[in-house]
């Protein structure tokens, strides 16, 4: 039994957890304002608001319900388009009424509940932040001037009101009920989820064969397999969702999202820049449901954070229940989507260590579009680094292999070694030596080769005052 309040209306279905949220809203709820678009991840026009009850507080992310199993949302607060409204309009849709931020309207609730979830969690407002929660919402008649309009507008008016001063979400969602940007019944689900997380579950008869860590790469690929299941969703483990200190090892859960990186105090205490990075992760409402065990296990040759992951060295931790073994991620990969992994394993945490002396540390990714696309080709790059001289090189590149691939000898041949232009030029010689790119959608074998050597030069410019001494000419000619 999935049991879950949608809007203010307590849901028990008996229906299989791998049943399509955006189906449920739609189809068995009748709640249309809820759209179906590309029910890839890739439009917003499904977007919802998905609260959950943590330490105290409800905290709400902007999903794509197109990718959710049902199960997911067990033990949550579901809020549709119908569910933020109240007798008049809130300010985020009068603005869009008054700035044209609306012509044909499909996109329209995906924007607005969108942007909700941004005045829902967010108690100082920033523009800037306020575009990033709309990164997955497409809209393909109005053009984005007049929603850019909309958007300041609104914050603009809410702004007027002195409640982002307040200490907590408490007080500053009774302020949002008072004046009418949010419905009042919003007040109660605070308890009401608390009641719900009580019941116990009944045991399901799970299908031990489909285990869901967000459904973003599920979803898109299995869909027609899931939705009769009983799948196990592993996110919603909280022992899988943790980012913790271990002497000199970070240990993030196989089941924490990229969003949950992004945000995590202690990431961004030892690597300040992956959060930039993975900014250039799929979309808002992408990050909020996809894991980390889930990029790793899907083993695409472009996953973004696997790339990140290589260089920075990581371990993952298998458990298969009684038994748990560790590894270097970079060995996890044995050809095209040929993990060491046996069927009953799954990926408890990722290790990664924390950073001893200088370092650099980088991501490049060559896409089409800068958000909301997969790369042509990834690479990154980590190494120590004193008096010119780099150690643990650790180069990692995207899109030219079967795999997720180490540049085994790229890295070795930097490894200790006295850094001049000839040798930068020679390491993107030998990068290009050790990869096997194909041609596919994503652009031909040679174009893949050549954009590899210049995301290898690439993160060389990005440290170009940190390592390379004035008498260094460089010579990037390709
Ligand atoms: C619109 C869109 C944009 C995207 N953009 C990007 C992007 O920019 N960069 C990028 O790298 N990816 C991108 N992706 C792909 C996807 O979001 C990521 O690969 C994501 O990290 C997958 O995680 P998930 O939890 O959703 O995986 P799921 O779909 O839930 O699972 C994927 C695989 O991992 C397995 N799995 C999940 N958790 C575990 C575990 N703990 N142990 C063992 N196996 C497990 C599942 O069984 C399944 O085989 C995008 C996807 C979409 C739909
Ligand atoms: S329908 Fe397009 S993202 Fe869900
Ligand atoms: S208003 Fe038509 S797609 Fe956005």
């Amino acid at each position: 039994m999935t049991r879950f309040i949608l809007n203010n209306e307590l849901v028990e279905t008996g229906l299989p957890s791998g049943y399509v949220l955006l189906d449920f809203i739609r189809k068995n709820k009748g709640l249309t304002g809820t759209k179906e678009g590309c029910r890839e991840g890739d439009c917003g026009a499904c977007t919802v608001l998905v609260g959950e009850y943590h330490n105290t507080e409800i905290k709400y992310i902007n999903v794509n319900s197109c990718l959710m199993p049902i199960g997911s949302v067990n033990g949550k607060h579901v809020v549709t388009i119908e569910g933020l409204n109240t007798n008049k309009l809130n300010p985020v849709q009068e603005a869009f009424v008054y700035e044209g931020g609306t012509q044909c309207g499909f996109c329209t609730s995906g924007f607005i509940v969108s942007l909700m979830g941004y005045i829902i969690t967010n108690i100082n407002y920033k523009f800037e932040d306020a575009i990033e929660y709309i990164s997955g919402n497409i809209c393909r008649c109005t053009g984005y001037e007049g929603i850019k309009r909309a958007i300041w507008r609104a914050l603009n008016e809410i702004s007027k009101l002195k409640i982002n001063s307040l200490r907590n979400y408490e007080e500053y969602r009774i302020e949002l009920v008072k004046y009418e940007i949010i419905p009042d019944y919003f007040l109660t689900i605070k308890e009401k989820l608390k009641q719900l997380n009580s019941i116990k579950q009944e045991d399901l008869k799970i299908d031990r064969n489909y285990l869901v860590g967000g459904g973003t790469d599920l979803y898109v690929q299995k869909l027609e397999e899931l939705v009769d299941k009983n799948v196990i969703i592993i996110s919603n483990d909280e022992s899988y969702r943790e980012i913790f200190l271990s002497g000199k090892e970070i240990y993030i859960g196989g089941g924490c999202t990229v969003s949950m990186i992004e945000s995590s105090e202690i990431i961004d205490g030892y690597y300040p820049e992956l959060k930039d990075f993975l900014k250039l992760f799929g979309s808002k409402q992408i990050r909020n449901k996809a894991t980390v065990a889930g990029n790793i296990v899907n083993a695409s040759p472009i996953g973004d954070l696997t790339n990140m992951l290589i260089a920075l060295g990581a371990k993952i931790i298998l458990s298969s229940g009684r038994e748990k073994r560790t590894l270097s991620l970079k060995d996890f990969y044995k050809g095209y989507k040929n993990l060491d992994k046996a069927p009953d394993e799954l990926i408890e945490s990722i290790i990664i260590q924390i950073p001893e002396g200088k370092y650099l540390f980088n991501f490049e990714k060559v896409s089409r579009r800068i958000y909301l696309d997969i790369a042509s080709v990834n690479s990154s790059f980590f190494a120590n680094v004193e008096n010119g001289y780099l150690s643990n090189v650790r180069i990692s590149a995207g899109g030219v292999a079967p795999i997720p691939l180490y540049l085994k000898k790229t890295s070795k041949l930097l490894e200790n070694v006295h850094l001049n232009s000839e040798l930068i030029l020679e390491a993107a010689n030998t990068a290009q030596r050790e990869i096997s790119p194909i041609t596919d959608a994503r652009g031909s074998a040679e174009y893949k080769s050549l954009l590899l050597r210049q995301l290898i030069l690439a993160h060389f410019q990005k440290f170009y005052s940190e390592l390379v001494k004035p008498e260094i000419i460089f010579q990037w000619e390709v």
